[in-house]
């Protein structure tokens, strides 16, 4: 599978700053002169988005992780064939607002499913297709989850589930993305999530750059 373009991923525990940082970063790209496509996990599709509204509502608590593990990979299975490698063949940067790493910090680690399933269903579902450079926005755990709360209150809160997860889960989260940045640091950059969104931005920018000008990106 030979692609032109540049798979870009935002990662990170809830409240990190993900979709902040994924809307500016889209902007400054465009502004750039990059022709840009943007993914959310999940969603990113009419089909996912019917797929998100079952992972995220608040009120599907009986959800089984597997059944949750499998819905995630069913929303990007969607997403990579649909949107993802469309966009990368035509030579664009690809940003995804969460990834496969997701699915082995939250399904594989937090809940303990193990990473042999993340695995098999990544090679189902995405055909070996990886994201070229990630940036996971680290910040603790409790702070995060603030963010995430003073968020959830001004919109319509209805996508809590997995916010509402214990401390414990959530600190597993972390640990997993910390396993992620040591097995695999060319791919998995590390970016403090804790300053000011324009802070987190610049550092971004700054890790991203190399791969733009190194890559075969459309302008
Ligand atoms: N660097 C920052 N400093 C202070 N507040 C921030 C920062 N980044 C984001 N926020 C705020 O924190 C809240 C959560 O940010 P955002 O929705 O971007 O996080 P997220 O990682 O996408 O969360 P989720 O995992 O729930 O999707 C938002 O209200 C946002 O405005
Ligand atoms: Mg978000």
């Amino acid at each position: 599978m030979t692609e032109r373009g540049l798979f870009v991923t935002l990662e990170g525990g809830e409240g990190c700053g993900k979709s902040t940082q994924m809307r500016l970063l889209m902007e400054r790209l465009r502004r750039e002169g990059y022709t840009v496509t943007g993914n959310v996990e999940p969603g990113g599709t009419r089909i996912g988005k019917q797929i998100r509204a079952i992972l995220l509502g608040a009120e599907n608590l009986e959800l089984s992780s597997p059944a949750e593990l499998l819905l995630f990979f069913a929303s990007r299975a969607q997403a990579v064939e649909q949107l993802i490698h469309p966009a990368l063949e035509a030579g664009h940067v690809v940003v995804s607002d969460r990834f496969t790493d997701s699915s082995f910090a939250y399904q594989g680690v937090a809940r303990g499913l193990g990473e042999p399933w993340i695995r098999d269903l990544e090679a189902i579902a995405c055909g070996g297709l990886k994201p070229a450079l990630t940036l996971c926005l680290d910040i603790d755990v409790e702070a995060g989850l603030a963010r995430a709360r003073a968020r959830n209150l001004e919109s319509t809160g209805k996508e809590t589930r997995l916010d509402d997860e214990s401390l414990a889960f959530h600190r597993k989260v972390r640990e997993a993305y910390h396993l992620l940045m040591a097995r695999e640091p060319e791919r998995v950059r590390r970016i403090d999530a804790a300053p000011g969104i324009e802070t987190v931005a610049q550092e971004i920018w700054n890790q991203l750059m190399p791969f733009l000008d190194a890559g075969s990106v459309l302008r």
